[in-house]
Parts: C-alpha cells; sequence; structure tokens
C-alpha cells in the first residue's frame, strides 16, 4: 500500500480541502493524517463541524514517543472514522493540538513515517496533508516514505508566484532523497487563467491531477458548510474520484515496475 504527501506554497492553494476530498473518494482503505506544521484544526473545525476528537492526535503519539512505548500499534486508536461506510474505512488522524508541540516533533517524524508504512501492511493506504512547505522544506522522514508527492497549486499568478519561491526547495529536497519518489503537480483550478500546459512548462514538474475551481461543494470539505444539491455528483467529487483512481492505477504500476527490476536483478 502507498504513502502519498500533499504540500504546497503559501496562499493556501487548497492542500487541505484536496488532501480531504482525495480521502473521501479514495478507492481502498485509507487514513488522512494531519501533519501540517503550522496547526489549525481546519478539518475538525471545518469538514468535521467541531467534533469532539477526545484528545486524539499527535499529541499522544509524541507522549507514547517520549515514554518509549511505541506509536505503530497505537496509530489506529489515534484516529477517528470519517465516514459511516460500511465497505471502505476512511480514517482522520488529528495533527498538532498546538503551535508549540511542532518543535518538539522533530526527532518523531520517522519512526510516525515507520508507523505510516507500518500500516500498508494492513491494506491502509495513507495520505498526508504535509502543509505548506517551510523554508527549510519538508519533514525528510515523510518525504523517505512517501511513493508519491504532491505539490498543490492553483493557476493564478499569486500562486504561481509562491510556487516559484516554495516549489524548487521541494524539488532539491526530493533530489537529496536516498531513493527516488515520485513528485507531480496537483493543480487546482485550472487555467483560471494559466493553463496546464504553461504551468508545467515553467516548473518542469509533470501535472498528475487537475481539479476544477468548483467553490459550493469546496466549502462542504472546507467549512463543514451544507450540502448544496447535487453534492456527490458535482464537477469537484467527481474530479476526486478520477483523481484518487488515477494515483492509485499510478502507484501500482509503480510498484510492479519496482517488483520486476527486483525480480530481474535477482541471481
Ligand atoms: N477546488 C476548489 N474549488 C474552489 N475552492 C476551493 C477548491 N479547493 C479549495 N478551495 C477553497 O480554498 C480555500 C483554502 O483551502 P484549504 O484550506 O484547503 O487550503 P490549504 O492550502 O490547506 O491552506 P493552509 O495553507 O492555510 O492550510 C478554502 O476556502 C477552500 O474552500
Ligand atoms: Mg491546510
Amino acid at each position: 500500500m502507498s504513502v502519498i504527501v500533499l504540500t504546497g506554497g503559501p496562499g493556501s492553494p487548497g492542500v487541505t480541502t484536496t488532501s480531504l476530498g482525495l480521502t473521501l473518494c479514495w478507492p481502498g482503505d485509507v487514513m488522512l493524517s494531519d501533519c501540517d506544521r503550522d496547526p489549525a484544526q481546519a478539518i475538525p473545525a471545518g469538514y468535521l463541524r467541531g467534533l469532539d476528537l477526545g484528545g486524539r492526535g499527535l499529541a499522544v503519539l509524541a507522549r507514547l514517543h517520549r515514554e518509549a512505548r511505541g506509536i505503530g500499534p497505537e496509530l489506529i486508536r489515534q484516529t477517528i472514522a470519517l465516514t459511516r461506510e460500511e465497505t471502505t474505512n476512511r480514517r482522520f488522524l488529528p495533527g498538532f493540538a498546538q503551535p508549540g508541540a511542532v518543535r518538539l516533533f522533530d526527532h518523531i517524524w520517522p519512526e510516525l513515517a515507520e508507523a505510516f508504512t507500518d500500516l500498508g501492511t494492513q491494506g491502509i493506504d495513507v495520505i498526508v496533508d504535509a502543509g505548506r512547505l517551510g523554508h527549510d522544506g519538508l519533514p525528510t522522514a515523510l518525504l523517505e516514505v512517501a511513493d508519491a508527492i504532491g505539490f498543490v497549486l492553483q493557476s493564478n499568478l499569486k500562486s504561481l508566484a509562491a510556487s516559484r519561491l516554495y516549489l524548487p526547495l521541494l524539488v532539491d529536497q526530493v533530489h537529496e532523497l536516498p531513493a527516488d519518489r515520485p513528485l507531480g503537480l496537483v493543480l487546482v483550478g485550472p487555467g483560471r487563467p494559466y493553463s496546464t500546459h504553461e504551468i508545467t512548462a515553467q516548473f518542469g514538474v509533470d501535472c498528475w491531477t487537475r481539479i476544477p475551481w468548483d467553490p459550493r461543494p469546496a466549502g462542504v470539505l472546507s467549512h463543514g458548510l451544507t450540502p448544496p444539491r447535487g453534492f456527490n455528483n458535482s464537477p469537484l467529487l467527481g474530479s476526486y474520484r478520477v483523481a484518487a483512481l488515477h494515483l492509485t492505477q499510478r502507484l501500482e504500476r509503480a510498484r510492479a515496475l519496482r517488483h520486476e527490476l527486483l525480480q530481474g536483478g535477482a541471481p
């Protein structure tokens, strides 16, 4: 199974909304992890409309790490269900409850990242909302376990200008990883005004996914607004379904290729 890390630059391009949308439309069991280092409680206060998290989340995992009790076995217990479906399990791991807690997490990222990959053995994919890139990029441990890294941006000049400052940091960080980690753009609102082609040409990074600009359904995910009529059939939800499917197929192909190479390399 896979770990997908989503991030972006400043200006709120839609990282959280897209991460949540993909999670809700993912074609299998999945956990969305809020790893935004600028904690905002965006999902509990937005989509979950102030749901009591019962103290669950990264703070508990940090305490377990300090007590050397291991994060892995406790990870799923620190999540809550995002939907009530019977067929697919969609969980949410709440993020930092206090801004100061982020600093204390520096040496915990590797154990959390390892716990994410271990979830794969239970057939659960992980989507990480890594929030906006800092001046130092993202925690390397998260990138090291990522099967796909998506940089979310919009097609307007403000978002492109911010991306021009921050995307190179991520590209450099990914190049320095010991193993190849695929990086692609997730374009929110293509053609408003710049086209996908213009944007990929400017940045030299492939565009994996195009999410249409669809503010009312987006408000359901980002702000917990009442779903408008036709929400489930909206262009936004449709695009998340297609994107989730394409992404899982891309990851499956990459896995098959790795397997083939390993087999071919065996004596
Ligand atoms: N496809 C979309 N169509 C229209 N509006 C969108 C879309 N995706 C996100 N938005 C809107 O953009 C705003 C910012 O979204 P979101 O909070 O997901 O951004 P973010 O990148 O996570 O921001 P931050 O860096 O502050 O965490 C929200 O109001 C959300 O409703
Ligand atoms: Mg966010």
